[in-house]
């Protein structure tokens, strides 16, 4: 079976410990490995701007011994005629090249891609969603400076709410148990639907941190502290549920992502330098950013021991020739793959509500896929977009089979069977599709 990396969980713990072994060989002597894909053929399918994601994964490539198809631009392809991702990457993928790295506005696209291409499909960032490469990348620059992941203390701040790197690196964090604290721009603050998963998936359950310390950082702070829970944690905490960190191990600054912003965002002009990073708090902590900087970060640190974003950025080539090595079936990591996802509810097809999430790929490409949700609760009815994973509340649950409604907390509809789910956004839409109000005929 291929494997694909649409998501950081789509790699187990073990692999991505096996990967850092494999990335330490392949920095150490990046000349040597032009064995392990020969033959091979990378594509790379760019839907939206790239320097070192692109270029890191064609120089990977190359280094690999393989070859590489570039479609840097898709909006100057056959997508600029209206062509659909599914049908790009079903010719591309199989025909013309072994694997693809896929990057994508919509949220969802490498998903779908994934489902569609005969061959692995790497996620190099779909919309807001994620970016598991990235993360990989981040990860062993973590690991590399401070010997280990667990335990240590990262803040993610920022642009949370759009920024996918900090989504996929969240969940890698979390499940490596390290402790994460959040602080965002106000107004950009981590979607619902990845602290869902923070909670749900890796038990991390939110704590506040003490508003004042992170001022220099934020601007101003309601800075959250994620931590697996576990007893000896609890020495961090000054007073239930609050919780003060002495030092912290990283600090990762994102970009505002300005070109997903919607009407009446503004980013506020926060900027990191060595000032603000003089508290003995900071005396250890690196500086990372995914890259490009724009003025989160000042030219002043960029001397500063601390500061490690140009070595993330250059660790990119040795992590994705492990990643294209593996995926490619050339490498055996010898750990086990990730364990499958119990299986949930699912609801498909066209009838009832599209996905709430505009710029999801359900949305732009809807000609040809059907709205799907993974139910989390029956009573009161609530789902996630299998695609972008946001959260969808419906106002009115139907039954396919008895075309009739009810309101999406009435103890009914846990009597409908799964198959039979239908979600409605309003009456007007359940009416319109011929379905009628429950004990009314
Ligand atoms: C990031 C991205 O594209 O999400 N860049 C990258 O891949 N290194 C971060 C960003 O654009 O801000």
């Amino acid at each position: 079976m291929k494997r694909d990396l649409v998501s950081i969980d789509d790699l187990s713990s073990g692999e991505i410990a096996a990967l850092f072994r494999t990335v330490d060989e392949m920095a150490a002597r990046p000349r040597e490995w032009t064995h392990l894909a020969q033959g091979a053929i990378l594509a790379s399918l760019f839907y939206e701007p790239s320097t070192r994601t692109r270029l890191s994964f064609e120089a990977a490539m190359h280094r690999l011994g393989g070859g590489v198809i570039s479609a840097a631009d898709m909006r100057s392809s056959s997508a600029a005629k209206g062509e659909t991702l599914a049908d790009t990457v079903r010719v591309v993928g199989g025909a013309y090249a072994d694997i693809l790295a896929l990057r994508h506005p919509a949220e969802g696209a490498a998903r779908v891609a994934a489902r569609y291409a005969s061959v692995p499909v790497v996620n190099a960032g779909d919309g807001s969603h994620e970016h598991p490469t990235q993360t990989i990348c981040d990860l062993y620059s973590l690991y590399a400076e401070k010997g280990r992941l667990e335990g240590l203390d990262v803040v993610l701040s920022g642009d949370l709410k759009y920024s996918r790197t900090v989504h996929s690196l969240a969940y890698a964090l979390a499940r490596l148990r390290a402790n994460v604290v959040l602080i965002p721009h106000r107004g950009f603050e981590m979607p619902e639907y990845v602290l869902r998963r923070l909670r749900e998936r890796y038990g991390n359950e939110p704590q506040r941190l003490e508003a004042d310390d992170f001022r220099s950082i934020a601007g101003r702070a309601d800075a959250v502290y994620f931590t697996p829970q576990r007893p000896h944690q609890l020495s961090l905490f000054t007073e239930a549920n609050r919780v003060a960190v002495a030092k912290l191990d990283a600090l990762y600054v994102t970009r505002p992502q300005q070109e997903r912003f919607t009407e009446g965002e503004a980013a506020p002009p926060v900027r990191i330098d060595r000032e603000a990073l003089s508290g003995a708090r900071f005396k250890d902590t690196f500086v990372m950013h995914p890259l490009p900087r724009v003025n989160e970060i000042s030219y002043d640190l960029d001397q500063d021991p601390r500061s490690l974003y140009f070595k993330q950025a250059a660790r990119g080539v040795p992590v994705r020739m492990a990643l294209l090595a593996f995926l490619l079936g050339r490498l055996d990591l010898g750990a086990e793959a990730p364990a499958p996802e119990p299986t949930a509810e699912a609801v498909r097809g066209r009838l009832g509500m599209a996905c709430p999430n505009p710029t999801c790929i359900t949305n732009l490409e809807s000609h040809y896929l059907e709205p799907e949700y993974v139910v989390v609760s029956r009573s009161p009815l609530t789902a996630s977009c299998t695609f972008c994973e946001v959260a969808v509340a419906p106002v009115l649950v139907g039954c396919a089979s008895t075309r009739v409604f009810h309101r999406h907390n009435s103890g009914d509809v846990r009597r409908i069977k799964a198959e039979h789910l239908v979600l409605f956004a309003s009456e007007e839409q359940a009416r319109g599709s011929g379905f009628a109000a429950a004990g009314r005929p």
